[in-house]
């Protein structure tokens, strides 16, 4: 059994995206809390779906370590042995990450190790890439940096726009975070030593209509 804590800033699809899943295989995962670093309609969605949550503002507190002791004092009292960044617009500190080790996973609108940070999809545009996407990785205190677990790209159209590019990639990491989770919730994906192992022969991922079966190769490619 995983016992997950999302962790949110903003819109909180992802989030939905993954409860909807996880609720789909209740026997192997559970969302414990879903805590968010400022009031968001994340939060408001995550209450009205039932699901515990918790508000743990960065401006109720003096400092930021202040703020992260009280995140992490709430994810323990959760009993959460996993922690999912989904859209959590903050950076953690190294202590942070060193007391959730090789526990804390993050979704990037990227194929990082290209495009850390903001703007992903426009900034993609305007150095003209043909190939962008979505990144699922273990969360070191590097920003956006750590062991790939899977990604998913796609082929950029000349004439879209970021809006439509965005939606696009939005729509992959539906389909890419909760695989992942599952994966690991079926032990078909194992973090040894900080390390990410596919089971060989680990099932096929389903993103829109299409079946993607080699995960192994990390990165899978949407049509
Ligand atoms: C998602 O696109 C996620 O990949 C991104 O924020 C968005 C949150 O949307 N995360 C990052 O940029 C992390 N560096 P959501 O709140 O609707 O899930």
């Amino acid at each position: 059994m995983m016992r997950l804590a999302i962790l949110i800033s903003g819109r909180g699809s992802n989030m939905l995206r993954l409860a909807n899943v996880v609720a789909t295989g209740a026997d192997q995962t559970q969302i414990v809390l879903v805590a968010a670093n400022k009031p968001c309609q994340g939060l408001d969605s995550a209450a009205g779906a039932g699901l515990p949550t918790q508000l743990v503002d960065r401006h109720d507190f003096a400092d930021k370590s202040g703020q992260e002791d009280a995140l992490a004092e709430a994810i323990e009292a959760a009993g959460a042995d996993w922690i999912l960044l989904a859209g959590y617009m903050a950076i953690l500190s190294a202590s942070f990450v060193d007391r959730f080790r090789d526990r804390i996973i993050n979704i990037h609108p990227s194929l990082l190790p290209d495009l850390k940070g903001l703007d992903t999809h426009a900034r993609a545009l305007s150095a003209g890439y043909r190939r962008h996407g979505a990144t699922v990785h273990l969360v070191t205190p590097a920003l956006d940096d750590g062991p790939i677990l899977l990604q998913a790209a796609l082929t950029v159209s000349r004439d879209e726009t970021e809006s439509e590019l965005a939606a696009r990639v939005l729509a992959l990491e539906h389909a890419l975070y909760p695989f992942v989770i599952l994966a690991l919730a079926a032990g078909d994906l194992r973090i040894i030593d900080g390390n990410p192992h596919w089971r060989p022969g680990a099932r096929s991922i389903e993103l829109a209509d299409t079946t993607i079966s080699d995960v192994l190769k990390k990165t899978v490619i949407w049509p």
